[in-house]
């Protein structure tokens, strides 16, 4: 039995919520496809144990469906993840739209975590990071010291 609960974000949480983005995400917004985006405005849920979040997902409404923006698990291996993207899949469901998000080609972590759970590989889009790069700073080596490139879009088509 999970020790967390996950509900949907309300008003009273975009100040702590504005924090966790920037802290996770380096500043206050992330930047895909050449675009900032703000995931402290979108819609979304947190998981938490007790008063403390142990993990974010936001979302918003972009063609083909339901964009997972952002998602963040400050307690790993403990089904964190996995409730944020069961608590997001009712919405894509109801509109009988899919899931999406894009992650990089260095999130190995994701990618594994993503595909264990129904998304399938859509769109690769190669050198992406560099358009990005001119909207924000990016390291340009990643996570497990891979050189970050690419953004990958997967999809979960039957939510
Ligand atoms: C990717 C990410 C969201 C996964 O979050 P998480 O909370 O660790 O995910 P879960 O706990 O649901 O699942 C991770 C593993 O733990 C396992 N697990 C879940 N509950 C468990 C438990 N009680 N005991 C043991 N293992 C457990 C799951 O089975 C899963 O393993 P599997 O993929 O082999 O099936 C997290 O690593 C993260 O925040 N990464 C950084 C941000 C990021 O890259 N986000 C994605 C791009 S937007």
């Amino acid at each position: 039995m999970s020790d967390f609960t996950v509900s949907p974000l309300i008003e009273a949480d975009r100040g702590w919520l504005c924090d966790f983005i920037a802290e996770h995400w380096d500043e206050g917004f992330i930047v895909t496809r050449g675009a900032k985006h703000f995931p402290a405005s979108l819609e979304g849920f947190a998981a938490r144990r007790g008063d403390a979040v142990v993990g974010v997902i936001t979302y918003r409404f972009n063609p083909p469906g339901v964009e997972i923006v952002t998602l963040n698990s400050v307690l790993p291996d403990r089904g964190v993840g996995t409730a944020l993207i069961d608590a997001v899949r009712p919405i894509a469901r109801a509109k009988g739209v899919p899931v999406w998000l894009i992650t990089t080609n260095d999130n190995l972590r994701a990618l594994r975590f993503y595909q264990k759970r129904g998304f399938t590989l859509k769109a690769l889009h190669r050198n992406a990071l560099e358009v990005s790069r001119t909207l924000k700073p990016i390291e340009t080596i990643g996570l497990d010291g891979i050189p970050l490139r690419d953004e990958i879009d997967l999809e979960l088509a039957d939510p």
